[in-house]
């Protein structure tokens, strides 16, 4: 008790100081931190709206505290619109461990201030546009594990200072402009896992001491200027996973026992560097192995025979180098025979090797996992063998560029999954198979330059996938079938070089997208409809060398996209038209071989064609010299560019040859994304990636090849037998496009896997924007987002040419929000990819989510546009009263809608999200708003549905309510 006496006054006198510290320096971290509000573009307002200093900083968004003395321990900034130079009043914050800016605007230096972090284990600046170098003072954190730079204008070289962070794990700085070399106290970050330095200018050898990376299970150095010999020390890494260093200057031979010695190797990508020797046969050995790129080296020799090990092997590329087979034995193809036992591989490229050989019939046993098969010029011979029907997975088969004669099987018709046939230039023979028209999916067909004769099956316009029919320089015969003209998404006919006939029909129209139509060297006849002007995304338009005849009509004059035009070789009359003047791009309208040959064709002196009679001299000199322009004065230089233009033309045709290809698989794979792809793209459906779950399945956020961030909808697997024509319906809705609709960029469908690729919007959802702490919409954000809305349901009801399509569950999660905060709506039309409208009403009561359902919708299931209205309504009075309608208090009679329609007008104030009200700056105004806001819901959810307003009427009416409200607050202030 004496004790008690002695100690109590000295505990409460302790208490009392460290309170006392506690608010100092908590204070400090406020005017940190208001000094960082103050100094960054915060154009979303995030912090305008959540720094407010009647709230203690520990509740302010993006900021957690130390439980124990209250000091901010971890920024996260990540997404939230802010920009300008990162304030150097980060510095102060002297407990910081974990600053986390992420995808913003910043742009500027790294200031010298937060060198003062020393308790800083984790700091990300990815995706933001800083320059500068990286920091000297870098070093100093000496708690640092994890440092992303990734995606910056970062410049200069890596400094010493870096290498003493002996702590670091993670090291990202791909996608920058570093340049000088790696210097050799990488060697020190001994506990680094993660090097990732891709796409910057780094030069010179790798330091050797890189070997002393005992822990380092991925490295990637790809896309730098790094040269000489990769360091045989990397390849004794036995931790290394990952292991990129393609497209750079790198050159030697790989080591014989580098199978041996990187035994948990599963992606090796070495592409596009200048290796030679042989591919040693002990890769075969790492046995974990998933995708192998070895192409564009010099690797000569045979391709080993044992791939058949790799069970995991899914991409295997060894094209363009110098491999060839075992000329000698019978079976030259016997390394196929091996890999039909990787049952994973998807990706077979082999192209641009010398193997020789004949195509074996064995190539029909690779398991249908295979979707890919490149062996163009390979100096392949023999025939096709008709067993290639049997890969039944395949998406892309291209064997261009052999030898390769007798006819096309008619087993490829069984390809039910392949988007793109390649074959050009063989020798192949006989007629272009009808089969090919079961192919449904099919995007490209590439038959020139062989011997087909026969007629073009007109059953190729079922091919509604088709975007491109390259069937140039054949013997191909009779008239082009009319049905050809109705493939209205096609992108590119050529035809050229056959012997058709017939004329051009003036529905041409139809093929509204078109970009290259090639008849040339033909024998048609007759006038050039004039409907051929609305094709307006045309940029070749080649006739040369037919028989056409008559004016050149006016509307050529409307093909505003025209690059090249050649009309050479004709029966052509009358003047040249004016009009073509205006066709800005028109790069080749080197008028001389334009118009060569078409006698009766008059124009301006300069185009080599007579005068025409009636022309004024004034009007002939302003075509002339807008001709000009893209030509030439004297008839010497007119030789002399007809001859470079030709050079050119032959160039450009070799060099693109092989780039050619690369399109053709992006062509292909545009509208479909493999499985393969999305489980890259989400690094193999990684946790880290998933944006949420639904009915429907889980949404992932993933980066696909060319860097751009997607989010991947992977539909449950449950659903599956509900899918109804998964894939023609995403064609509908691919082809759907508004500014308010989320973009869907491809699908993906296989019988076991169906996902959708749609743009990725870096804000989230409505949901997260009305009910998560730390976020915070004001009035304004608000009327946006729901005439955003109400422009994509108005857009999908009335304001595009195919039927309607109802949305059917419209609620905030299915609201997402772009960088700039525009809203996009999402799962539109899921239902009708599901099949719901078949099937029964509690199937349709499952889908649609309670409390947005339009009465008629629940009770009968009867699905109309005026449900979607209904639960806009829904949605406008949950926007602005913070309410949601499954709220538990909204039970029997009582409903979100019966409760606002009950309080108003006297008791707006009541239902009102109080937030958006909170201030007194133009209360009035806002109070009026939201009463004319709730007036329109209650219009939109009325009892019946033929009361209720359309989306059109909607839509218009709260854009005048927020034109109002802008000229009442502008008043009041
Ligand atoms: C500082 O910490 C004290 C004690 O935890 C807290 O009451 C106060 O609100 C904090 N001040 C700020 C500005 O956060
Ligand atoms: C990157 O920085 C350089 C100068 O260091 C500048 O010229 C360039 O415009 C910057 N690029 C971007 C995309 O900010
Ligand atoms: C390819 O290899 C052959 C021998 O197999 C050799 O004669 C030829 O020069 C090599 N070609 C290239 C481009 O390296």
């Amino acid at each position: 008790m004496r004790l008690s006496f002695f100690f109590v006054p000295m505990l409460l006198q302790y208490s009392i100081a460290n309170l006392a510290t506690t608010t100092l320096n908590n204070l400090t971290d406020q005017s940190a931190l208001l000094a960082f509000k103050a100094h960054v573009g915060d154009y979303r307002s995030v912090l305008a709206n959540n720094w407010s200093i009647s709230h203690p900083i520990c509740s302010w968004v993006g900021i957690s505290c130390d439980s124990r003395h209250q000091r901010v321990k971890a920024l996260n900034l990540s997404g939230m619109g802010l920009g300008g130079t990162i304030p150097p009043h980060l510095g102060n914050l002297s407990f910081l461990m974990s600053l986390d800016v992420t995808l913003n605007n910043f742009y500027g230096h790294l200031p010298n201030e937060l060198g003062k972090l020393g308790r800083l284990k984790f700091i990300s600046f990815s995706f933001n546009k800083l320059s500068g170098s990286i920091p000297t003072w870098i070093g100093v954190l000496s708690k640092l594990q994890i440092m992303s730079l990734r995606n910056n204008n970062i410049t200069g070289p890596i400094p010493n200072s870096l290498f003493n962070l002996s702590k670091l794990e993670m090291l990202q700085a791909s996608f920058n402009v570093i340049d000088g070399n790696i210097p050799s106290g990488i060697g020190n970050l001994s506990n680094l896992f993660d090097l990732d330095l891709r796409h910057n200018n780094l030069q010179d050898q790798i330091p050797t001491e890189i070997g002393n990376l005992q822990n380092l299970e991925s490295l990637a150095l790809g896309t730098n200027n790094l040269s000489g010999l990769i360091p045989p020390a990397i390849f004794n890494i036995s931790t290394i996973r990952v292991l990129n260093l393609h497209s750079n200057q790198f050159s030697g031979r790989l080591p014989s026992t580098i199978g041996h010695s990187l035994p948990n190797i599963e992606y090796l990508t070495l592409a596009i560097n200048n290796l030679i020797g042989t591919i040693p046969d002990s890769l075969t050995n790492a046995s974990k192995l998933i995708g192998l790129d070895l192409g564009s080296n010099s690797f000569s020799g045979h391709i080993p025979n044992t791939f058949g090990n790799l069970r995991h092997l899914n991409v295997l590329s060894i094209r363009t180098n110098n491999l060839t087979t075992e000329s000698s034995s019978a079976d030259q193809w016997s390394f196929l025979s091996s890999l039909t036992n990787c049952r994973k591989l998807s990706y077979l490229v082999l192209d641009s090797n010398p193997l020789g050989g004949i195509l074996p019939p064995l190539i029909g046993n690779f398991s249908a996992s295979l979707q890919s098969f490149y062996a163009y010029e390979c100096k392949l011979g023999g025939s096709i063998p008709k067993e290639i029907g049997n890969l039944r997975g395949l998406i892309l088969l291209t064997l261009d560029f052999n030898d390769l004669n007798g006819t096309i099987p008619t087993s490829v018709g069984t390809l039910q999954q392949l988007q793109g046939l390649s074959l050009e230039d063989n020798n192949l023979e006989g007629s272009i198979p009808y089969d090919l028209c079961h192919l449904e999916l099919m995007y490209g067909i590439r038959l020139n330059g062989n011997k087909l004769s026969g007629h073009i099956p007109p059953c190729l316009a079922s091919l509604t996938s088709l975007r491109e029919l390259r069937l140039g320089s054949n013997k191909l015969t009779s008239s082009i079938p009319s049905s050809l003209w109705s493939l209205e998404y096609i992108l590119e006919i050529n035809l050229s070089s056959n012997s058709l006939n017939d004329s051009l029909p003036s529905n041409v129209q139809k093929l509204k997208v078109l970009r290259v139509l090639d008849l040339s060297r033909n024998q048609l006849s007759g006038n050039i409809p004039s409907t051929i002007g609305a094709l307006v995304d045309l940029e070749t338009l080649s006739l040369a060398s037919n028989q056409f005849q008559g004016p050149i009509p006016e509307s050529v004059g409307s093909l505003i996209s025209l690059e090249s035009l050649d009309l050479s070789g004709n029966n052509f009359s009358g003047k040249i038209p004016k009009s073509l003047e205006a066709l800005s791009h028109l790069k080749q309208f080197n008028s001389a071989e334009s118009f060569f040959g078409n006698y009766a064709l008059c124009g301006p002196p300069k185009l080599r064609v007579p005068p025409c009679k009636q022309d004024n001299s004034k009007r002939t000199k302003k075509v002339a010299l807008i001709v000009l322009k893209y030509i030439l004065p004297p008839i010497v230089s007119t030789v002399l560019i007809v001859i470079t233009i030709i050079m050119y033309r032959r160039c450009r045709n070799r060099s693109t040859r092989k780039s050619d290809h690369e399109d053709f698989l992006s062509l292909a794979t545009w509208r479909r994304t493999s499985y393969l792809d999305i489980q890259r793209a989400t690094d193999e459906f990684n946790e880290c990636n998933l944006l949420g779950t639904g009915s429907f399945g889980s949404v992932y956020k993933g980066t696909i090849s060319d860097g751009t961030d997607v989010a991947i909808k992977v539909f449950n697997l449950q659903l599956e037998r509900a899918f109804r024509s998964f894939d023609s319906e995403c064609e509908v809705l691919q082809n759907v496009r508004h500014r308010n609709l989320i973009k869907i960029l491809s699908s993906c469908s296989n019988p076991d896997f169906k996902a959708l690729v749609l743009e990725f919007m870096p804000n989230g959802s409505l949901e997260k924007w009305l009910y998560s702490h730390n976020y915070f919409l004001d009035i304004l954000e608000r009327l946006n987002i729901m005439i955003d809305v109400g422009s994509a349901l108005e857009y999908l009801h009335h304001g595009h040419s195919s039927a309607p399509i109802i949305h059917c569950d419209l609620k905030p999660p299915n609201i997402l929000l772009d960088e700039n905060m525009v809203a996009h709506v999402s799962d539109f039309g899921i239902s009708k990819l599901l099949g719901e409208e078949e099937d029964s009403v509690t199937q349709t009561m499952t889908m649609a989510t309670i409390g947005y359902m339009a009465p008629e919708y629940g009770s009968e299931g009867i699905v109309s546009a005026k449900c979607d209205v209904y639960s806009y309504g829904v949605l406008l009075m949950e926007t602005f009263t913070r309410k949601r309608p499954t709220d538990e208090m909204f039970t029997g009679e009582t409903s979100l809608r019966t409760w606002v329609k009950e309080s108003l007008p006297h008791g707006l104030s009541e239902v009102v999200d109080a937030n958006l009200v909170r201030e007194e700056q133009a209360f009035s105004a806002k109070m009026d708003c939201i009463l004319s806001i709730m007036d329109l819901a209650l219009d939109c959810c009325m009892e019946s549905p033929d009361m209720r307003i359309n989306m059109t009427d909607a839509a218009a009416k709260l854009k005048r309510i927020k034109v109002k409200f802008l000229d009442d607050a502008a008043a009041t202030n």
